[in-house]
């Protein structure tokens, strides 16, 4: 299995609730190899944020992971002690929300944000941690970075505070990026421009991106691999081409008959040209 990176060996997640079990990952298992881009889609609720929290074990209460392995480079997440997580969440798999989910520091600027898990994690001092602060910000499409650094982030735009956000979660060099949803709120031609820094990234890099959207055009633009979910469960997986041109669950085909087109012209729906080159 050289080349896996992160393997989901029949996770399970459920939610203890008054009302009674919530089953919101119920057995999924899937691998992501080194340098790839794999999307995980699936309609609301379907347990798509819960699944990716297992992976860091940030599932918040009432849920608790009651089964399956997450192996990273083989090493089971699940069993590694607090500490060893709090590493693996800083510079082994990097995690962007959707902005309303997190949190940028109202009371820090920018540039002090993104210093600061340099300073910690990578042991940088001020200099040399301002100068890579800047270099994330123009990787992230930042026009002028040093005035953004000086800002705070009720300042900036929706859009800038998603890029440092993301700029954040790149900035230790993490062998996967698990984006949920990063990009969701932002308009097309900006989503566009920070899922080609992500994928250039990972080109240039070699970390993997875990995608995870509900928007099927993204999904033939940029991954490799898709799996669908469904209740808990995965009900599709395989290659763009297989999953698009074969779709076989009711779910996915839903899915497919209504992609917002930001994809290239050339993707057809459910026709045999499979998907644009990269
Ligand atoms: N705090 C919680 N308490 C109880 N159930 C929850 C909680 N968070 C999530 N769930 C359940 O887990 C399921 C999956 O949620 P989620 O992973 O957020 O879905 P998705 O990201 O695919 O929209 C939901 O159907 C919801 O019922
Ligand atoms: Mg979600």
């Amino acid at each position: 299995m050289a080349g896996v990176v992160l393997q989901v060996d029949d996770l399970r997640t459920y939610f203890y609730t008054s009302r009674g079990i919530v089953r919101a990952v119920d057995g999924i298992s899937y691998d992501i190899e080194r340098a790839e881009t794999v999307a995980l889609v699936g309609e609301s609720g379907s347990g798509k944020s819960v699944s990716a929290l297992a992976i860091l074990r940030l599932v918040p209460y009432p849920g608790k992971v009651v089964g399956g392995r997450v192996l990273f480079n083989g090493e089971d997440l699940l069993q590694a002690p607090e500490n060893r997580m709090r590493e693996i969440r800083g510079h082994g798999i990097a995690m962007v929300f959707q902005e309303p989910m997190t949190s940028l520091n109202p009371t820090m600027t920018i540039g002090a944000q993104l210093a600061e898990p340099l300073r910690f994690h990578l042991g940088m001092n001020g200099q040399s941690a301002r100068q890579r602060v800047i270099e994330l910000l123009n990787t992230v499409g930042i026009q002028d970075p040093e005035r953004l650094c000086r800002s705070y982030p009720h300042q900036a735009s929706g859009g800038m505070r998603q890029r440092v956000l993301i700029a954040m979660a790149l900035s230790c060099n993490p062998e996967i990026v698990i984006a949920d949803e990063a990009t969701t709120a932002l308009d097309v031609t900006l989503q566009a421009q920070i899922l080609d820094m992500l994928t250039g990234f990972s080109r240039q890099t070699g970390a993997s991106v875990l995608l995870i959207t509900h928007n099927m055009g993204i999904v033939a633009r940029y991954a490799d691999k898709i799996n669908v979910m469904y209740e808990g469960k995965l009900v599709e997986s395989g290659t763009c081409e297989e999953v698009m041109d074969h779709a076989k669950h009711a779910y996915t085909l839903r899915l497919l008959q209504c992609v917002p087109r930001i994809d290239r012209k050339d993707w057809q729906l459910g026709g045999g040209e499979g998907r644009p080159e990269k």
